[in-house]
């Protein structure tokens, strides 16, 4: 074995030729254009085996507690090639406006839009099919995949095995933040005297964040803003936390949202019990990870805005304005980010009657 053939160099160097699959036609700018293209693709492949990895481990039922190291690194590795996949739109930034146009048309209606493998990558996270945003042309991101014909092309049996291959990480990861002990039990009794714990101490803090204000001498109509403020923040906490926030959902649904919100808020709160110390590096590695996907559509968009402007995209979208919306609308867990806005200062915490649940177990000598 030697290096190219390993690495099959030849191959790989060969599959810049354009529009007419000649490299002689090929101008620098849209060879950086391909090659850009072509580097992300290799980006999200690997991303795409660190998150199977991950759902397949979640999938498991108990979780192996030793396990979730492996995942946290998983996590951890698209997190770093995503911060490298984002600088490399400064590369492709060096493509000025006209240079584009010179070729872009002929791209119509071709887009990034008909990336399979970003459309996996959402799928296998979990991103809920509601939150999508149409686009103009195709309606969905399904038919955009299409062959012009309405035919299945290669990217559309891509999606296709992806959704056929079984529920989201985000599945598999709520329902083993479902599973977690609460205080010791994972009965809806012990979750709900949790959460009530939980919100006691929340509206007690508020409250001292009002007081803070007024010692500082807030004029009064502030103080009643500030506190009509806090109230709100309270009552939308406590619908949260109750799983009250979707009218539309059945008790067992709620039941179910309450023990995985209640989960993630108990994880956080007391991270420093040995037992916690993965989990939460498990949860944070997502947060992080989310952040970068999210980072990775804002860059995106910024880099278009600069190359081509606020026009229609090649895949027919209303192009930047579609890209922002993406990235404001785009998250899959939405309840890991909602839980910083209600995780409280050390000595506020509730303090647990079963503590030592949670301490490294000791196994039995033989
Ligand atoms: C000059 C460079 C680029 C321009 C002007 C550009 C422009 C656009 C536009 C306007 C869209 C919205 C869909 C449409 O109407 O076409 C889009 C979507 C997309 N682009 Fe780019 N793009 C560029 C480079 C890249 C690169 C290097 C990648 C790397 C993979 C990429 C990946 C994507 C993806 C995945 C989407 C779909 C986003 C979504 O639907 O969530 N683009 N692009």
């Amino acid at each position: 074995m030697n290096y190219w053939d390993y690495i099959h160099v030849e191959e790989l160097l060969a599959l810049q030729g354009g529009f007419d699959d000649d490299e002689q036609k090929v101008s620098n700018d849209e060879a950086l254009f391909i090659v850009v293209h072509q580097i992300y693709e290799l980006w999200f492949k690997l991303i795409l085996r660190e998150l199977t990895s991950a759902r397949e481990l979640f999938r498991q039922n108990p979780v192996p507690d030793q396990k979730l190291a492996s995942a946290a690194r998983s996590f951890r590795r698209v997190v770093t090639i995503f911060e490298q996949a984002i600088q490399h739109f400064r590369v492709m930034e060096t493509l000025t406006t006209r240079d584009y146009l010179d070729f872009r048309d002929r791209l119509i209606p071709a887009s990034g839009f008909q990336s399979a493998q970003l459309r996996e990558i959402e799928v296998l996270l979990g991103l809920d099919d509601a939150l999508r945003i149409p686009l103009g042309r195709e309606g969905s991101y399904k038919e955009a995949l299409k062959t012009a014909d309405g035919s299945p092309s290669s990217a559309t049996r891509r999606l296709e095995a992806r959704l056929a291959s079984g529920p989201s990480l985000k599945h598999y990861l709520y329902e083993w933040l479902s599973r977690t002990p609460i205080d010791g039990s994972s009965e809806p009794e012990a979750v709900l005297r949790f959460l009530r714990n939980y919100m006691r101490s929340m509206r007690a803090e508020n409250e001292r964040r009002v007081q803070i204000a007024i010692d500082k001498a807030l004029a009064p109509a502030d103080v009643e803003r500030l506190r009509a403020r806090y109230e709100a923040e309270n009552a939308n906490a406590e619908a949260f936390l109750l799983a009250e926030d979707d009218p539309g959902a059945d008790e067992a649904t709620r039941e179910k949202r309450r023990a995985v919100r209640a989960a993630i808020v108990f994880i956080e709160s007391y991270r420093d019990l040995p037992r916690l110390a993965w989990p939460r590096e498990v949860l944070d590695r997502i947060l992080e990870m989310e952040q970068a996907m999210l980072i990775w559509r804002q860059r995106h968009a910024r880099m278009v805005e600069r190359v081509i402007g606020r026009r229609t995209g090649t895949g027919g979208s209303a192009g930047v304005d579609y890209l922002d919306q993406t990235a404001l609308r785009y998250r899959v867990f939405g309840d890991l980010w909602t839980v910083r806005s209600l995780l409280l200062r050390q000595p506020s915490v509730p303090e647990l009657e079963h503590a030592s649940d949670y301490g490294f177990r000791v196994e039995d000598s033989p």
